[in-house]
């Protein structure tokens, strides 16, 4: 096939030229934006990566050129050669980096036509999220995306020169292996010269890296995919990409030091903004108590305040039986929501609905008061004792206007459902201010927690993760109450990273191995070569992984992951491109002595 392209080769990109360039012969190549007719003369928005630019054919200039023109439309593909002119001064576009400007074209090479495309390329598209994904190419052409994978890659490049100037190395680890346990589902992989054996495909590369520091490389990070079969959600993918780093010699707070640079390295290459460090730190405890939630977003009050104490012996039953039962009474004081003179504040469809929103967190309820000028107005203030609507009043701060609500339920339900419950609220009443980025690291968490449906203690962060040294003695005898050295970074109410310092000896790991009720031998056969690499001289190490994914979504303020992912999946695990997962071949299945014994029917 002949070359299309010739000798002609790019001189600019479509978002450089500017007055300066006037008179200059020029090549670009790209895109047909727009193409418009004006009464012969033709005008087209001519696209690349970088920008727009305005190219014109005009039949006065090039005759055979404006005939060839006539033909081209959205997306195809040309390669132009032209004089660069300046624009009349009434046709200059303030809104285009190249407004200017507009480029004569005196060669037109038509390098690929296109098909009229499902939906047009532009920043806006009223196409659903389903075509988007099955024609990602064409959205992938959108300025929005195209600028969020370049914020990704300038984000990935800072990480990269950042932790290579610190004498981090930068180490690949295996991705057909052995499970690590995250907490989520693993990704088998068959293997066909070991019959009935599985690779686990790896949700993070955990033990790999503390067996780099066991082998003295001392500094490790790597941008890393790592895949975890879980339910998923807007800020959840089953491959997901981790900045993950390791560091010997170290205690938390070298770590959180390092970490919290890298972030402020990165806002600051991505986005210009300086953000200041060090960040809040606020144990889990205060988190729970304070938000209900160990992700709190912190932009805005409406906090969380326990009243347990006070209505114990309460006439209200739901509130004195929760408390007897070990359970809690918490409030939020909404400011402002019961209403100021002449209005209402929170109508009750408004409330009804919020109870509505409580309830998928399970609470049963969602009592309220709304404190008028002479009167508490609420299905519940008769229950009360004076005494109990004085100490209320002390502790909810209680003023004429604020409407305060309640939720009386087990220690669990009771924060999940206010905790988010409060994040609904933040949204609704506009509390949230979307240009702020509020840090705070999240320390202290339990080092177990009971699955019920399980019927055993389970690691909260992974089995590798140090207890505290003065908790070390009851983790036989009350091992719930034990606290680890584990901390997440969140952002905004998003966890953006997490980690840990470490078990660095044989012994504690297997005491917490067999608190999670994995006995020696199955130690062994799982953790075998981690707990053989303890005994053979480590370095106390520790280290956290941020989910690239979720900063890049956050410094792109997108509200999804699958906006900063270049192919994403589904919900539903799947990619609407290439229609994966799909069914294999009988003879690749056969190959495997893999026998299907259900299609799930679709
Ligand atoms: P963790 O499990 O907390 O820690 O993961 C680290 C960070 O990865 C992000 N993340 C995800 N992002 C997108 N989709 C997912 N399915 C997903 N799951 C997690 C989160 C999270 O904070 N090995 C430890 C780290 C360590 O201890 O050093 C680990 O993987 O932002
Ligand atoms: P009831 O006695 O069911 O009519 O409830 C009176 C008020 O208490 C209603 O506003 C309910 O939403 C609320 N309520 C019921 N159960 C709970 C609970 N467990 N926690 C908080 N409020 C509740």
């Amino acid at each position: 096939m002949a070359d299309l392209l010739g000798d002609m080769r790019r001189t600019h990109t479509c978002g450089e030229l500017r007055k300066s360039d006037v008179r200059q012969e020029v090549v670009l190549m790209g895109w047909v934006q727009r193409r418009r007719d004006h009464g012969g003369v033709i005008f087209v928005d001519f696209r690349d990566r970088t920008g727009l630019t305005q190219i014109v054919f005009n039949p006065e200039i090039s005759a055979a050129v404006h005939e060839k023109a006539q033909i081209i439309r959205s997306e195809f593909v040309l390669g132009v050669k032209g004089k660069v002119m300046a624009r009349p001064d009434d046709m200059i576009n303030d809104k285009m980096d190249t407004g200017a400007i507009e480029v004569f074209i005196t060669e037109l090479k038509i390098l690929s036509h296109a098909v009229t495309p499902v939906f047009q390329i532009e920043e806006r598209v009223d196409a659903s999220e389903i075509v988007r994904l099955q024609y990602r190419h064409l959205d992938l052409r959108r300025p929005k995306l195209q600028r969020n994978l370049i914020a990704r890659h300038t984000a990935g490049r800072a990480v990269r020169e950042y932790l290579n100037d610190r004498g981090f190395l930068d180490i690949e680890t295996p991705f057909l292996t052995k499970s690590t346990p995250e907490g989520a589902r693993d990704y088998l992989v068959p293997s066909r010269v070991n019959h009935g054996c599985f690779y686990a495909l790896p949700q993070s590369p955990q033990l790999f890296k503390q067996l780099l520091m066991i082998s003295g490389f001392d500094r490790y990070y790597q941008i890393v995919r790592c895949f975890r079969d879980e339910d998923l959600r807007a800020d959840r993918q089953p491959e997901f990409t981790q900045i993950d780093m390791e560091l010997s010699f170290v205690g938390e707070d070298d770590i959180m030091e390092i970490t919290e640079g890298l972030i402020k390295e990165v806002f600051k290459r991505v986005r210009s903004i300086d953000i200041e460090t060090p960040f809040e730190r606020i144990t889990y405890q205060e988190s729970m108590a304070r938000f209900g939630i160990d992700r709190p977003d912190m932009r805005f009050g409406l906090e969380l305040c326990e009243v347990s104490d006070i209505v114990k012996n309460t006439g209200f039953k739901v509130f004195a039986s929760a408390v007897k039962n070990g359970g809690i009474v918490k409030a939020i004081n909404v400011k402002g929501g019961g209403g100021v003179e002449g209005s209402s504040g929170m109508t009750r469809k408004e409330i009804d609905e919020l109870t509505a929103f409580a309830a998928i967190y399970k609470a049963k309820g969602l009592a309220w008061i709304k404190v008028k000028e002479s009167e508490w107005q609420s299905p519940i203030a008769k229950f009360f004792t004076e005494d109990e609507k004085a100490a209320l009043k002390e502790r909810l701060n209680m003023e004429v206007s604020d409407l305060i609500f309640f939720v009386a339920d087990s220690v669990k339900v009771t924060n999940e459902a206010l905790g988010q419950l409060r994040n609904e609220l933040g949204r609704r009443l506009n509390l949230i201010d979307s240009n702020v980025y509020r840090f705070v690291w999240v320390t202290h968490f339990p080092l177990l927690e009971y699955d019920e449906t399980e019927k055993r203690h389970q690691a909260l962060h992974h089995p590798f993760t140090s207890p505290l040294e003065e908790d070390m003695d009851k983790l036989e005898s009350d091992p719930l109450s034990v606290r680890s050295r584990a901390y997440d970074m969140v952002l905004n109410g998003t966890e953006i990273g997490g980690g840990s310092i470490r078990i660095h000896s044989t012994e504690l790991q297997e005491r917490v191995l067999n608190l999670l009720g994995i006995g020696k031998e199955e130690a062994q056969e799982k953790f075998g070569f981690l707990l053989n690499a303890l005994a053979s001289g480590t370095p106390p190490h520790g280290g956290l992984a941020f989910g690239f994914d979720r900063l890049v979504m956050l410094l792109c303020q997108e509200e999804s992951i699958r906006d900063v992912i270049a192919f994403p999946k589904t919900q539903k695990a799947t990619c609407l491109l290439t229609d994966a997962p799909s069914v294999p071949t009988t003879s690749q299945l056969q190959e495997l002595s893999i026998k299907v014994s259900k299609l799930e029917e679709s």
